[in-house]
């Protein structure tokens, strides 16, 4: 089985009819209400096509009030929701599990302000990261998060997944770097948290709480506040890791994926990423620091992109492995915190546990302590699957680390949170989520344990 979670459907949730269609029509114009099937297949698809969800009705907003109604009206109905973005999310978190109304933000993704002084931009939920990284980017500002899937997701669904990403490493967690998030509960009330006060201690601060809260607790929408940060202070920005085989695999499965060092392959490459104020004095300390680790011995062999066209090419060996890994097949993903020192155990002691039957990557964010490990097949089967779990929740339990460093829980690891999480803080974590959605309307399934909701 692909997905290999079984739930059944919640017997509270009320089925859709044609007059729930005809009053989300009268909030949104019919345009907006979407029954077509092509579109409806997408909507309940995630980016691996590993999830499918039943759901008959796509609903996009344009607004924070129109979003505020939807959810007014599900939760009077008893109808669950799924929020979603750009639908990259790698957990199964952003497509229904059966049913579902699905509330996509991507209508809403306008640029709303930015403040050149502060370097604080508003914008709506369903901006697309991309075009916020190239907007900050012709105003002279960088946007503090980057990821592979930066062309289709949006801000709100990385808000919502806490998304790490490649620059994590140099400008902190999205906690630190959004100052503010406008958000919809279930029974409608729209939270407007939206302050841009760098400093203010007054009360419980709630706009965490919707960070990596995997839409689970509310909708964010209109707006959120993000800092830009100047190119200043510490220069280095990225250090990501990938093994030969995630090399091997980005090499025969992606066009244009070409190796800066050709000559031999080696077990592991490390992706080094500058940002400093002055390009030349940048290049000349990265040029340096090259050379004397290769003297020491440290590395093997090295290059140093010339230009930006070379520097992209680098990248995309980094960012492409996810894109490779779901061309090579199936493919089991975990994203995993371990302490630098031991995370690579794990990849050796997966590939002795199976053997030839699975092609086991490594890769990720070695300077955040995040490791990838993904176990390609040709196709699922529940035997492998049998072999690497609970083995390799277990092992990072073992060892102190975290079952999700940053791509959420979602459906795919609801159940598993007791492996990272003591029975009193997820107990505390339910009463919150039983005091924001009573009615459990909203991304019903996934985040936390069906047994600890119902
Ligand atoms: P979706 O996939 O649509 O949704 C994700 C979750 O957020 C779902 O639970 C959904 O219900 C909820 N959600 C979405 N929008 C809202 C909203 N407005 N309000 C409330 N809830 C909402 N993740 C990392 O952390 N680091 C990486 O480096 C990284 N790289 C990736 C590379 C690739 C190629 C891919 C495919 C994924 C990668 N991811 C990474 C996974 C990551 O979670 C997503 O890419 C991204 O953060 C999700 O944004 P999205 O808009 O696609 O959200
Ligand atoms: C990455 O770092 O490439 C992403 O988190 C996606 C993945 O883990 O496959
Ligand atoms: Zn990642």
């Amino acid at each position: 089985g692909s997905a290999s979670v079984l739930v059944q459907r919640n017997p509270k949730f009320s089925k859709l009819n044609d007059e729930d269609v005809r009053y989300f029509e009268g909030i949104l114009g019919a345009k907006n209400v979407i029954q077509d099937d092509e579109k409806l297949i997408t909507a309940n698809t995630d980016w691996m096509r590993k999830y499918k969800g039943s759901s008959k009705l796509l609903l996009q907003p344009r607004t924070t009030d129109q979003v505020s109604e939807i959810l007014k009206y599900c939760n009077f109905r008893c109808l669950a929701v799924v929020p979603q973005g750009g639908n990259t999310g790698l957990v199964g978190g952003s497509v229904p599990v059966f049913d579902e109304v699905v509330v996509s933000l991507s209508a809403m993704s306008k640029i709303i302000s930015f403040d050149k002084v502060s370097g604080i931009l508003v914008c709506e939920a369903g901006c697309i990261l991309e075009n916020i990284i190239s907007f900050l980017d012709n105003e002279g500002f960088i946007m503090p998060l980057d990821l592979g899937a930066k062309g289709s997701c949006q801000i709100g669904g990385n808000v919502s997944t806490n998304a790490g990403g490649l620059r994590l490493l140099r400008y902190g967690s999205l906690h630190g770097n959004v100052l503010g998030i406008e958000a919809v509960l279930a029974d409608g009330t729209v939270l407007d948290m939206l302050k841009t006060l760098r400093k203010d201690n007054t009360g419980y601060d709630l706009k965490h709480l919707f960070i990596g809260s995997e839409g689970s607790l509310g909708i964010v929408t209109k707006k959120l506040l993000q800092e830009a940060r100047r190119k200043l202070g510490e220069i280095l920005s990225a250090f990501e890791f990938l093994d030969s085989n995630a090399m091997n695999l980005v090499l025969n499965h992606l066009e244009g994926a070409r190796n800066p060092l050709p000559t031999s392959l080696h077990n592991f490459y490390v992706l080094i990423e500058t940002t400093g104020s002055d390009e030349s004095s940048d290049k000349q300390k990265l040029e340096a620091f090259l050379l004397g680790s290769m003297e020491n011995e440290l590395i093997s062999d090295g290059a140093l992109a010339q230009d930006i066209n070379q520097a992209s090419s680098f990248w995309l060996l980094r960012e492409g492995i996810p894109e490779a890994l779901m061309r090579a097949g199936a493919v089991y993903k975990y994203d995993l915190s371990i302490p630098v020192e031991k995370m690579y155990n794990l990849v050796e002691e997966m590939r002795s546990r199976l053997g030839n039957d699975a092609n086991v990557v490594g890769y990720g964010h070695l300077g955040d302590g995040n490791l990838h490990l993904n176990v390609s097949t040709p196709q699922y089967d529940d035997k492998i699957l049998s072999q690497i779990e609970p083995f390799v929740y277990e092992w990072t339990s073992k060892h102190h680390g975290s079952i999700s460093a940053e791509h959420g829980l979602g459906l795919m690891k609801a159940n598993k949170i007791f492996y990272s999480k003591s029975p009193e803080t997820v107990k505390v974590m339910t009463s919150i989520k039983k005091l924001l959605d009573p009615n459990h309307i909203l991304n019903p399934y996934k985040v936390l344990p069906c047994s600890s909701i119902s």
